[in-house]
């Protein structure tokens, strides 16, 4: 089977990124959008062809969630051989569970389509919770950026820098950035008023007088780290505060609040577009090398352990 690489409206350069690094082309395919909202790709000849769909469901959300089950559905229909939806950041992915009677299950309801529409893998970059995979009536390889991230961290950390999540969903997360930058793990207990009010309630771990480096699968509105952030300071941690998270989505209403910490780098990955103008400046770390690697694998039928998220 041909390796083939197909990008949605979503992030063209990742797949662009992604496709230079295992020497093709992206194979070309059109997305028409209809003056309703209504959306039509047409992709190119993918017949009996391995082809690896790249669109994260970022914002909007359900625009490009459409776009991908539209683009999963023209491969199926145009005889793809194999294809494999590669969600580097999930959307939908936080609702992973009924939080009141009366909710749906966002996260079950998405992976449940895309499996629909033909496709028999899907790729996701650090999703929110491990038990997306469960959703899925397909194979989820589950890939984590945390060894790209902690690489471009790598030697320009103190010493005494602690490592610290900033809630108790990232605890594995922030284990793993520990073990590999080689400093201790903090924890900061939050809880969630609201989509975007966070309260800090505790730190767990010693922070006074250290630098904290605050990491956590994604930033959303930015709520967390701002909280999180200010309660290490309150704590006595220096200021200096890095934060490093996978999946930038950067949404108002409160990103803004970011500017007012005393952060001295944000870095994310680009699973996302980074948006046009961002409260602070942005160090941007691309996941294609390693998107490119899991798709090279895959191909190849070689196994992906090592690329496997931890939490
Ligand atoms: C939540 O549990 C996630 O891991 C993130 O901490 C959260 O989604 C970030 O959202 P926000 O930036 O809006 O606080």
């Amino acid at each position: 089977m041909n390796l083939r690489i197909l990008s949605g409206t979503a992030n063209p350069s990742l797949a662009a990124a992604v496709a230079r690094e295992l020497g093709i082309q992206v194979t070309p395919c059109k997305v028409e959008r209809f003056p309703d909202g209504e959306l039509r790709p047409t992709v190119g000849s993918v017949r009996d062809d391995d082809v690896y769909v790249v669109q994260s469901t970022g914002p909007p959300v359900n625009d490009h969630l459409v776009e991908l089950l539209l683009l999963l559905d023209a491969c199926q229909r145009g005889g793809a051989g194999r294809i494999t939806a590669v969600m580097p950041y999930m959307g939908y992915g936080r609702q992973d569970r009924r939080k009141a009677p009366g909710d749906s299950v966002g996260a079950h309801v998405a992976a449940r389509t895309i499996a629909l529409c033909g496709t028999s893998r899907v790729i996701v970059v650090d999703p929110h919770s491990a038990s997306v995979e469960t959703m899925f009536d397909v194979p989820v390889e589950r890939l984590t950026a945390v060894p790209v991230l902690a690489g471009a961290l790598h030697g320009a950390i103190p010493e005494d820098a602690v490592v610290v999540s900033p809630d108790l969903g990232a605890v594995k997360l922030a284990e793993h950035y520990g073990e590999l930058l080689d400093r201790k793990a903090a924890i900061v207990r939050k809880t969630r008023q609201s989509g975007s009010e966070v309260q800090a309630e505790e730190v767990i771990g010693e922070v006074a007088g250290k630098p904290a480096i605050i990491v956590d699968d994604m930033i959303t509105t930015g709520s967390t780290v701002v909280a999180a952030a200010r309660a290490l300071l309150e704590r006595g941690a220096r200021r200096g505060v890095v934060v490093a998270a996978t999946h930038g989505v950067l949404v108002q209403p409160d990103i803004d609040e970011l500017a007012t910490l005393p952060t001295t780098r944000l870095l994310v990955t680009d699973s996302l577009t980074p948006p046009d103008a961002s409260p602070v400046p942005l160090e941007v770390v691309s996941i294609a090398p390693l998107l490119a690697d899991a798709i090279s694998r895959l191909h190849w039928q070689r196994p992906l352990d090592d690329l496997m998220s931890r939490t």
